[in-house]
């Protein structure tokens, strides 16, 4: 018998103590800026500098953060279960703190994409994408960001990992945003689901374990406990 599954599901409180705002919490990043300024397709053909400067603010603090214990606790999962990580941050922090399999359902700041075919996707060296940055097709680059009102291109995947998980772990996330919070709902009956995060959940998610507490605590908790639990010896055991 292979490994139990495990996914983890995470949001922008994961990575809250890693210095990064969040965007719904009282200092979040949606009080400082309008949704339909920086982040919509609406905004990026009004005013692209706009948009251009909110994300290069993100890019910057992301190359300074440090991945924090939540990260490494999870990475630290893959030893006991097979572990697929669904991300809605856009942070490469989960990487960095060693998970092997990282499904960024929002995109990835690190990483720019062609204006003219979306599947020619390029690195950014350093904090900033420009206007005049152009791909090797010769359009403009734009972040490789999912905005609102665009499409989840990695929606199908991430929900048949969730309907193929043992567990979920549910770690910092409103659960506000669609689809992405849909995906719970994929998950089997006989699977149990866990949640971290120091605000109640919305209602539909009473069937959750929840962990009332920051992720930085709360991750490695529940990590000791999946441990303990899972019946398995960890990988590299003799
Ligand atoms: N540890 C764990 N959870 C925390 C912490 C912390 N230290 N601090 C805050 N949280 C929780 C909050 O209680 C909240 O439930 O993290 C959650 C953050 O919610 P949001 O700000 O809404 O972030 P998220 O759910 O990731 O947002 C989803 O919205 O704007 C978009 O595209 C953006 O991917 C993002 C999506």
């Amino acid at each position: 018998m292979g490994r139990p599954r495990l996914v983890v599901f995470s949001g922008a409180g994961v990575s809250a103590e890693s210095g990064l705002k969040t965007f719904r919490d009282a200092d979040g990043l949606w009080e400082e800026y309008r949704i339909e300024d920086v982040a919509t397709p609406d905004a990026w053909r009004r005013d692209p500098a706009k948009v251009l400067h909110f994300y290069d603010l993100r890019r910057a603090q992301v190359l300074a953060a440090q991945p924090n214990a939540a990260h490494r606790a999870i990475a630290g999962l893959e030893r006991w279960f097979h572990v697929d990580v669904v991300t809605q941050n856009i942070d490469d922090l989960h990487e960095r703190a060693g998970s092997s399999r990282v499904l960024h359902l929002h995109g990835e700041i690190l990483l720019a994409r062609s204006t003219a075919d979306a599947s020619v996707v390029v690195p950014i060296n350093g904090p900033t994408l420009r206007l005049g940055d152009r791909c090797p097709l010769g359009s403009q680059l734009r972040p490789h960001i999912v905005w609102f009102g665009e499409q989840v291109p990695m929606m199908d995947r991430a929900a048949e990992l969730v309907q193929q998980a043992d567990i979920l772990v549910v770690v910092g996330t409103s659960l506000q945003v669609y689809p992405a919070a849909s995906l719970v709902h994929h998950l089997s009956r006989k699977a149990d689901m866990h949640l971290v995060d120091p605000q109640d959940p919305p209602a539909d998610m009473g069937r959750a374990t929840h962990w009332k507490q920051k992720a930085v605590e709360g991750v490695p908790a529940l990590a000791d406990h999946l441990m303990r639990i899972s019946g398995t010896p960890p990988r590299g055991a003799s």
